[in-house]
């Protein structure tokens, strides 16, 4: 069982809970009977553009789960226009206003529970407990950004005086953000984009990715309904080489909040600054290629049980997923052993049932891209735990979690985004060598370390440059306002997701110095 431990469920429902667990599930089974829409909303209102898509689930690609009418070019063009007409009122409402809108939708995200926990079991491929973590964020975002919103974005700072004038600093937001996210966390990041530059002040145009487009129109639904006003909040769903393309290299938009593969990113970064006229703000949150170093004086068991989660949870579809694990050579061969045993008793399956630990990957390209990776490495590193897949699953984009031992992290020129661990063996003189390793890779998002020695803790924490740092626990699930989270190097540009700087990237600093 992967998911014994849930950290951090504000929501206070716990799904393993006999007493809710039949309840919850039959309204989400209610939930998924009608087939779900999403279309360009702008200004409120759904646009018909005569194109749409069918959005069919992961675990069975039988099974449509909605359909989805995609942006052109004029529904872009008429959601631009309208946020910059509505982005200064917006930020004239002030924080406090905003941040009990942003509170409202936090309120009903926690009543829509069945059905947005069914949308992201069905259109996404979410185990259920990833589903309801999945909300939990995004719940936790609503609310973050609001008290910020309400701590920075209400009242301006009184600064020193010493000429006898007096001197004022405000926050405002900056305009039109476009906010582009990808589809593993399809409400929560979805939502933390959107809250976040709305919090700030700021209009927004939301792009889902094309995966995942029905849980991002649900959300938008209940954050208009919060009252958030139609031509502040636009939804515009379609592919990013086009819907996506086209947002940022429009001067209507002043920023752009972003989270995606990190080629994305840096495609992103040109076309911004490619425009003529102002630089555009960006925000990027990126991949990681994510290691754990796990010394001699590491306890095995819960080696073993923080791998498996950090590897294989959400089928390893998350941007702080283990990728290589670090093993002093002394334990490494006990370790190995009792890390296949447990991978081997991993229930792969739909992720609706609650005996399933691994759901499917999110679409077949996906899943060809990590079968791909699978072949190189049978031929190139030695297999440790390599299973078939159950013919029973073949309707799904399913992918049995696999184990290979490789030489150094080197041989992995990029982010492997799926359930695929890769182990290397180190020799505890090398410690300093690992971490020059671990650096050279360039990215630079989650490590975790399993040491009982503190002094080895400090000289990695020291050495290893990367955003979030976890010791002696799995190295995945970050909370809203206790992790703040996001990387740097090719992970990101920061500020963190959920920390208490986010905010001001999405804003500018205004200084009014009055002499009465
Ligand atoms: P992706 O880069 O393929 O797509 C992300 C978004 O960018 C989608 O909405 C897509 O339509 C859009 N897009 C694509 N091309 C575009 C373009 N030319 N212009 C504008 N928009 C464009 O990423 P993905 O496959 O959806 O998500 C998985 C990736 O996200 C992984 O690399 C993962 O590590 C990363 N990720 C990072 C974080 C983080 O916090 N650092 C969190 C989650 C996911
Ligand atoms: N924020 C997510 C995590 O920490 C990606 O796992």
């Amino acid at each position: 069982d992967l998911y014994g431990a849930e950290r951090g469920n504000s929501l206070g429902l716990p799904l393993w809970d006999d007493a809710t667990r039949t309840p919850l599930l039959a309204a989400m089974i209610d939930a998924l009977r009608a087939p779900a829409t999403a279309a360009p909303i702008v200004s409120g209102r759904a646009i018909d553009t005569g194109r749409t898509m069918s959005i069919v689930s992961p675990h069975d690609r039988r099974v449509v789960v909605g359909t989805c009418t995609l942006a052109d070019e004029k529904a872009v063009d008429a959601a631009l226009d309208a946020a910059k007409a509505a982005a200064q009122g917006w930020d004239q409402l002030g924080g406090a206003a905003r941040a009990a809108i942003l509170e409202r939708a936090a309120d009903l995200f926690e009543a829509a529970r069945p059905g947005l926990m069914a949308l992201l079991v069905r259109e996404a491929g979410k185990t259920l407990p990833n589903a309801q973590s999945d909300l939990r964020e995004a719940v936790d975002f609503l609310r973050y950004y609001a008290a910020e919103a309400r701590a920075k974005f209400e009242t301006p700072v009184t600064l020193p005086g010493p000429t006898g004038e007096s001197n004022e600093m405000s926050l405002h937001g900056r305009g039109v953000f476009a906010a582009i996210s990808p589809w593993n966390f399809p409400l929560a990041i979805f939502t933390g984009q959107v809250a976040g530059a709305l919090a700030a002040g700021n209009a927004v145009v939301a792009k889902p990715a094309e995966q995942t487009p029905l849980t991002a129109a649900a959300a938008i639904s209940l954050l208009h309904a919060a009252g958030v006003p139609g031509d502040v909040l636009h939804l515009l769903p379609g592919p990013g080489e086009t819907v996506g393309k086209a947002l940022v290299s429009d001067e209507r938009v002043d920023g752009v909040v972003f989270t995606g593969g990190t080629d994305t990113g840096k495609t992103i970064a040109m076309a911004l600054a490619a425009r003529p006229g102002p630089i555009p703000k960006l925000i990027a949150e990126t991949g990681g290629l994510n290691a754990m170093i796990v010394d001699s004086s590491a306890l095995p068991e819960q080696v073993v049980d923080d791998v498996l989660r950090s590897a294989f949870d959400s089928a390893g579809q998350r941007c702080s997923a283990l990728r290589v694990l670090f093993l002093q050579s002394d334990i490494a061969d006990p370790v190995i052993d009792m890390l296949v045993g447990a991978a081997q008793e991993l229930t792969l399956g739909d992720p609706l049932d609650y005996a399933t630990d691994i759901g499917p990957v999110i679409d077949a390209e996906a899943k060809a891209a990590l079968e791909a990776h699978k072949e190189t490495m049978r031929g190139e590193a030695r297999v440790l735990f390599d299973p078939k897949l159950d013919p029973a699953l073949s309707h799904g984009t399913f992918v049995a979690p696999a184990i290979f031992e490789i030489p150094e992290i080197g041989v992995l020129e990029r982010e492997v985004f799926g359930p695929i661990l890769h182990v290397v063996r180190y020799d505890g003189q090398r410690l300093g060598e690992i971490c020059e390793a671990i650096n050279a890779t360039g990215y630079g998002l989650t490590l975790g370390l399993h040491s009982r020695i503190k002094a080895t803790a400090d000289f990695v924490a020291e050495r290893v440059r990367v955003g979030n740092i976890y010791v002696n626990r799995n190295q995945i699930g970050a909370v809203v306002g206790v992790q703040p989270f996001g990387g740097e190097g090719l992970s990101g540009t920061g500020p963190k997701a959920g920390g208490p700087h986010y905010l001001d990237a999405f804003a500018v600093e205004r200084v009014r110095t009055t002499n009465l």
